[in-house]
């Protein structure tokens, strides 16, 4: 994100891009895939892909903040990322732990709210005191909620908003049978439906990212990988997602 304030009028900024503000995203989300290979095309380690990435983060973030798009997730890192080589993971955290630290002034100058799903109680003590701080620090930004999936996994997600309602059961203080599709959705880890999802690298997978909340979402796949995914081709996105037509299961009459 740039060093100084992007705060003005969005209407304007997104009619500039090509896009209808009136048909903006509310909620997008993103796989930030090919980081690897970014990195290896140049002989260079895996790692040097994930850093090169948080440029695209703030390129994207910086682009939903000046088109007034309220939310942003991003895929940081799955339940199964944990499974990579301990280097890998140990940089990964170490480069969160930086990124959360270093992007506070600037988020407060976005008016950026950072917030994170997942299981974040799994992540090693720096990144979660990091977090803290960052979610703190910014709980009052009402740009755009940048929301980083950590240690995400949508199964693991329906499992606990199951059990956080069987436990409610058990206890009396709700009825089995008043557990409908709204009760489910508000024990998730964050309810919001998702309306559009990009995936870099020219992958076209959702990969247990945000099961329940992008049922409804367009899927939007991009050659680009990660490191190199710039804010011109997010908007290239956005176009596209507008370009579709969102029916919600219904038929149009038009
Ligand atoms: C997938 O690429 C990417 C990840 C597992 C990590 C994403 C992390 C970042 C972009 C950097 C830090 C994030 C933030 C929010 C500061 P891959 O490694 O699977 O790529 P490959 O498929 O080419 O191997």
């Amino acid at each position: 994100m740039p060093a100084t304030s992007v705060l003005s009028d969005p209407h304007t900024h997104a009619r500039a891009c090509g896009l209808d503000p009136a048909r903006l995203p509310r909620h997008a989300a993103v796989i930030m895939d090919g980081n690897g290979r970014w990195a290896k095309r140049r002989g260079w380690e895996r790692f040097l892909g994930h850093r090169k990435g948080t440029e695209s983060v703030r390129a994207v973030t910086t682009a939903c903040v000046e088109l007034g798009i309220s939310r942003l997730t991003l895929y940081a890192f799955s339940s199964e990322n944990w499974h990579r080589p301990r280097r890998e993971v140990d940089y990964l955290m170490d480069l969160l732990a930086e990124f959360l630290r270093g992007e506070i002034p600037t988020m407060l100058d976005n008016g950026v709210r950072l917030t994170a799903i997942g299981q974040l109680d799994r992540l090693p003590a720096q990144v979660v005191s990091a977090l803290d701080a960052a979610r703190s620090a910014t709980r009052d930004g009402t740009a755009t909620n940048l929301c980083l999936a950590l240690s995400y996994g949508g199964r693991d997600e329906l499992v606990a908003a199951c059990r956080q309602l069987a436990q409610r059961a058990v206890r009396g203080e709700i009825a089995p049978e008043s557990i409908d599709a709204e009760a489910l959705r508000s024990a998730l880890y964050s309810p919001e439906d998702v309306d559009v999802v990009i995936r870099t690298a020219g992958e076209r997978r959702m990969s247990n990212f945000l099961p329940w909340q992008a049922a409804y979402a367009e899927f939007i796949d991009h050659a680009a990988l990660w490191p190199e995914f710039t804010r011109d081709d997010f908007l290239a996105c956005l176009r596209e997602y507008q370009g579709r037509e969102r029916r919600f299961g219904c038929v149009t009459t038009s």
